[in-house]
């Protein structure tokens, strides 16, 4: 489809999108994108923006952490949601860097049903969906006030090694390590670790074991947290300053 094809509008209420059926994805209460590949939602049906907060800010210490420069990494684009909660919750000086390695890049029409129900994005919201419908290629980058981003497109496990920077932060988000295990094996947390800078650190919503061995076996000081929703755990750690 071409660019100038792509919705334009902002969608102002969920339920007012046609039923949009995009093939690798159902649709949970007609607003949660559901990966049919993975058998696994993009975020929490407890409230994807709250658990971003919960588990990927508040776990990295964010906003407090931020200064000019500071560079955050993402396992797992999806709907961007990530990156629309970094963007509201960035009110100091910047520019901020954010990274995310994205194997199956999300249509801007599903990404744009998806993050219709949060409305708290609407600041960020077009910018985001109208850069993504004018970007192809393995290197997307979009730009904000205050933030670029970098969407690496592949698959993580040989896009990550070739990456030649580090982050401050890392948000851990690919779908549950049961369905996804790619994204969560040994060898990957070894090159998260690998592409942390002094100090930096990394969240997750999970507490799987192996996961947690792997980051600690990686060189990160592992914590358990309180969990977001129905979660009673997740996970957070950082490496030496
Ligand atoms: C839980 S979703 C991420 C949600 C996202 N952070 C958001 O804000 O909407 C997990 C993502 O990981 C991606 N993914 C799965 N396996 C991958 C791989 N091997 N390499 C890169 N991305 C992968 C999926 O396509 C999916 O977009």
């Amino acid at each position: 489809m071409p660019a100038a094809d792509h919705p334009k509008a902002e969608p102002a209420d969920p339920n007012d999108w046609p039923d949009l059926d995009w093939p690798d994805l159902d649709w949970r209460d007609e607003a949660i994108p559901v990966s049919r590949r993975f058998d696994d939602p993009y975020f929490s049906l407890a409230g994807g923006l709250a658990e971003t907060r919960h588990v990927f800010l508040a776990g990295n210490g964010l906003p407090d952490r931020f200064r000019p420069g500071f560079h955050i990494a993402e396992l797992g684009f999806g709907t961007g949601l990530n990156l629309l909660a970094t963007l509201l919750s960035h009110q100091g000086p910047g520019p901020l860097h954010f990274t995310s390695f994205e194997a199956f890049p999300l249509p801007p029409e599903a990404m744009a049903r998806a993050l219709a129900a949060f409305p708290e994005t609407a600041p960020f919201r077009s910018a985001l969906l109208n850069q993504w419908a004018t970007q192809s290629g393995p290197t997307r980058s979009l730009s904000f006030p205050g933030l670029t981003a970098t969407i690496l497109i592949g698959d993580a496990r040989e896009t990550l090694p070739a990456w030649g920077e580090r982050a401050d932060a890392w948000f851990l988000d690919g779908f549950s390590p049961a369905k996804n295990p790619e994204l969560w094996s040994p060898d990957l947390m070894h090159q998260v670790a690998r592409h942390t800078a002094p100090g930096g650190s990394f969240a997750t919503y999970t507490a799987a074991g192996h996961v947690r061995r792997a980051l600690a076996e990686a060189g990160f000081t592992v914590t358990r947290q309180p969990g977001f929703g129905r979660k009673r755990h997740m996970s957070t750690g950082s490496l030496p300053a």
